[in-house]
């Protein structure tokens, strides 16, 4: 069983009690249309059946429930997922099972019924623990409701992680440190910062065209990543990833290494990507709307070129330390001594092997992956 090569499960559950005005996931606002969500938990309990035949045999790593708002769903549809997940390919031991949740006092007064159907990881949305910051980002919780939920979880799941955002505007170096000082103090054993990003359709889009919103600029932005970084480092967290951080390797998010190491996983749910090693890299689309996922119709696949998958190869894997084979990118035609200069430049590291963003190249690594690729 050990032999078999590893697969991750995303589940995607579109449904939010409201929409924030940064996100541009594949949401819709939950009207407690109770029927069409459970058609659609009985569509993906489907849809992963079909792509079982795809796969063949595997060894599941990881079943990660995100959204949307995963922890708005019945515990008994999470229940038979993560049932159906295990029956169809073979769970290694400590299985990871994530399920991402808000922090409402509602939400919070589910999580014995997800951990009884097998979640053994909540991924907590706290994006702040100021409640001017929560109110700007849109969010139906305050910095109370947010504190009670993380205690809460870290009664009843083994593994806790917290999501924030920051460079916000107006946000200061020293404020940030000490909001990030109060998220440590919750207990979690992984944390993950992001930096705010105006996406476009989105309402805070609309409001930087209206000249309402002014995005952070990329000094304070730099300044508060080494701020996040020096914070983190101190409490013994490690970057494993540009904006994740784990206390110790066990803690490092196994799904998420599954799309940075380039390894297989199936997406169910409401456009919901997955990536299977078959007759190529297999690039896999359900279609968006919960109607057509429900009926079975727009699903996708398509088999990416050699160079197109060494591309998202590179991209993924100079996110993590680890970094990528120089072997497994063969297609850009890269080596040590074509990437002399970027090492140089303190952007990558002095490896004969492997690719590996340095600190200052993760900085930049936008401009690092897209001068590596062409
Ligand atoms: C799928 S989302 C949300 C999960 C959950 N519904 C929530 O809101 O907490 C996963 C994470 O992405 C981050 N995120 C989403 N949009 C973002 C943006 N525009 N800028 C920065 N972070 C963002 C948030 O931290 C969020 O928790
Ligand atoms: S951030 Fe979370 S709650 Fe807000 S709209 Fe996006 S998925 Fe829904």
């Amino acid at each position: 069983m050990t032999d078999l090569p590893a697969l991750g499960v995303y589940v995607h559950w579109p449904y939010c009690a409201r929409i924030c005005p940064y996100c541009d996931f594949n949401v819709v606002r939950d009207r407690g249309k109770g029927e069409e969500q459970e058609a659609l938990a009985r569509a993906i309990v489907r849809d992963l059946t079909a792509q079982r035949a795809l796969t063949g045999p595997r060894r599941l790593v990881s079943v990660f429930f995100g959204g949307g708002t995963p922890s708005l769903m019945d515990a008994a549809f999470v229940a038979a997922i993560i049932d159906t997940a295990t029956e169809l390919w073979s769970p290694e031991a400590g299985l990871e099972v994530s399920l991402e949740a808000n922090p409402t006092d509602a939400e919070a007064g589910r999580f014995a019924g997800f951990a009884a159907a097998g979640v053994n990881r909540l991924s907590l949305g706290l994006q702040s623990l100021d409640d001017e910051a929560l109110r700007f980002l849109g969010r139906n919780h305050d910095a109370a409701a947010a504190g009670r939920a993380a205690e809460k979880a870290a009664a009843i799941f083994p593994r806790l992680s917290l999501d924030l955002i920051y460079a916000r505007p107006g946000q200061t170096a020293a404020a940030w440190r000490r909001e990030l000082e109060a998220a440590l103090e919750l207990g979690p054993e992984h944390i993950s910062p992001y930096q705010l990003t105006i996406e476009a359709g989105t309402a805070f889009n609309r409001a930087v065209g209206r000249g309402a919103l002014t995005p952070t600029g990329e000094d304070l932005g730099a300044e508060l990543f080494d701020t996040t970084q020096a914070v983190l480092e101190a409490h013994g967290f490690d970057a494993y990833e540009v904006s994740n951080h784990a206390r110790g390797e066990a803690a490092r998010s196994r799904h998420n290494l599954v799309y940075w190491r380039g390894e297989d996983y199936v997406g169910a749910g409401p456009g919901a990507h997955g990536r299977l090693t078959l007759e190529g890299r297999v690039a896999t689309t359900a279609p968006k709307k919960i109607g057509d996922y429900i009926d079975g119709v727009g699903f996708e696949r398509e088999v990416l070129n050699a160079r197109e998958a060494a591309e998202e190869r590179l991209l993924l894997g100079l996110r993590i330390d680890d970094g990528v084979g120089f072997g497994e990118v063969a297609a850009l035609g890269l080596s040590p001594a074509s990437v002399r200069h970027l090492v140089e430049a303190g952007l990558l590291a002095d490896d004969p092997q492997r690719l590996r963003a340095t600190r200052a190249g993760r900085l930049v690594l936008d401009r690092l992956t897209a001068e590596l690729a062409t």
